[in-house]
């Protein structure tokens, strides 16, 4: 890869034990030389979009921090939990956020997604849920390959918050080496 990618990873889960954030955690060792991937702003501390908020005090700081990261990266990776087949209110919440901003910050901007769950299909559902939102916000969205990490209970080092499972390692060091690709392609 000739040229350095910068991706901000964004998780879709506030726990602190997540699956979602070990597979996050697990990037960077998984990814081609010359990308770095580094956590966005959190999105725990977003309030609820409130379009009487919006008007009376602006746009909070938590998403201006979120849509500047956003706008700095080269792509996006939202590595998120599958919340009754869609997608988790926080992130959802973000989401809905930056989508009032003048300057969309997603607009154009190459986006992949990963999934993890204890359920056997890993989270598969929401990535259509999600995908169907970013269309609206303009972003330019990865298609294949895919990655849905189920079982992930059973796939992670829990105590060291890491991915350990070698052939779902390999999938997701595929994935990574096709955002690159993608940007290389698409991105701006
Ligand atoms: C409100 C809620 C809804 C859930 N719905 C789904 C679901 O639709 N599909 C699924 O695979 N798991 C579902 N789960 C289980 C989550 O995948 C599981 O709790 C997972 O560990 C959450 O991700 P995290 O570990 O990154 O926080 C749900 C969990 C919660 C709390």
């Amino acid at each position: 890869m000739s040229k350095e990618l910068n991706i901000t990873a964004i998780c879709g889960s506030l726990r602190v034990g997540s699956l979602n954030r070990m597979l996050m955690n697990s990037l960077q060792d998984l990814a081609p030389s010359g990308m770095e991937i580094t956590e966005s702003p959190s999105i725990g501390d977003i309030p609820l979009f409130n379009g009487d908020l919006l008007a009376a005090d602006g746009v909070p700081t938590s998403i201006t921090a979120l849509a500047d990261a956003v706008a700095a990266a080269d792509g996006v990776m939202i590595v998120t939990p599958e919340y009754n087949f869609s997608v988790p209110g926080a992130l959802k919440n973000a989401l809905d956020w930056i989508s009032r901003l003048p300057d969309q910050p997603f607009a154009g901007k190459p986006v992949a997604i990963q999934t993890a769950s204890p359920g056997p299909l890993g989270g598969a559902r929401v990535q259509y849920h999600l995908r169907q939102v970013l269309v609206f916000l303009d972003a330019m969205v990865m298609s294949k390959p895919e990655v849905f990490v189920g079982l992930a209970g059973q796939r992670m080092d829990t105590d060291e918050g890491r991915l350990v499972d070698e052939d779902s390692r390999k999938f997701v060091a595929a994935h990574l080496q096709s955002f690159a690709a993608y940007i290389g392609r698409y991105g701006g």
